[in-house]
């Protein structure tokens, strides 16, 4: 608990309080933790693995908003303001995660000042990737979004080896597409591209890219 960013500020004691207040949870892959619209009744903190998030279309299309991993959490939304789940949640991979009842949330809240501006900054920054993730979608073509996506997916879950980023797939690439706003064939198109250039070699359950090319194709 104590490596969890949210509670950094902390002292250990008061960390020891919120742990009783929280269960934790173990949750094979591709289980739904909430659906959108479902009434908003706990926060979740990632332990290890990965949950993705996204909104569903009247066709039952995805768009893939966010995708968390270990130290993150989500589910304040409807916490905070009483109205239902504004997205889906579901994981990705076998998935540990610490839950915590609204009402520990909220009195929480009111016991560590903190603590507000540490989730107010996190809900400011989920803002500026909305905005961005909205004006790539308005303003940008297939393949900038796909590179986007993986640039973003490189820097979230990327590690370095030799002059190459590898980065484990928790995403397959129907998700892929999902998350960049783009159709299968388009993410193949440009993926086949890309590889053809040597900028990215992608394997079942990971991806190797050139980090510096790839970004130098976005300016
Ligand atoms: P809540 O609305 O309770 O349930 C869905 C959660 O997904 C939400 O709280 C946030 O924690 C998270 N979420 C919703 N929209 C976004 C977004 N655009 N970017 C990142 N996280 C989001």
């Amino acid at each position: 608990m104590k490596h969890i960013p949210l509670f950094s500020s902390l002292a250990p004691e008061h960390i020891g309080l919120l742990a009783d207040r929280m269960e934790k949870r173990e949750q094979d892959a591709q289980t739904i933790l909430f659906r959108e619209n479902d009434p908003g009744d706990s926060f979740f903190i990632v332990l290890s693995g990965t949950v993705k998030i996204y909104r569903t279309s009247p066709e039952g299309d995805e768009k893939i908003l966010a995708v968390f991993n270990a130290g993150d959490s989500f589910g304040e939304l409807s916490l905070i303001d009483g109205k239902p789940r504004s997205a889906t949640a579901q994981t990705l991979e076998n998935t540990e995660l610490v839950v915590m009842s609204r009402a520990h949330f909220l009195d929480m809240l009111k016991t560590h000042f903190d603590l507000n501006l540490v989730i107010m900054a996190e809900i400011v920054q989920r803002m500026r990737d909305t905005n961005d993730q909205v004006s790539d979608l308005m303003f940008f073509d297939v393949r900038t979004r796909v590179i986007k996506s993986l640039v973003k997916l490189a820097n979230r879950f990327g590690e370095r080896s030799d002059h190459t980023i590898v980065v484990q797939m928790p995403l397959d690439r129907h998700e892929l597409s999902q998350m960049a706003g783009v159709k299968m064939k388009e993410l193949n198109e440009v993926l086949y591209d890309l590889e053809d250039r040597q900028l990215v070699k992608m394997y079942a359950s990971y991806f190797e890219l050139n980090l510096i090319k790839l970004r130098s194709l976005l300016r």
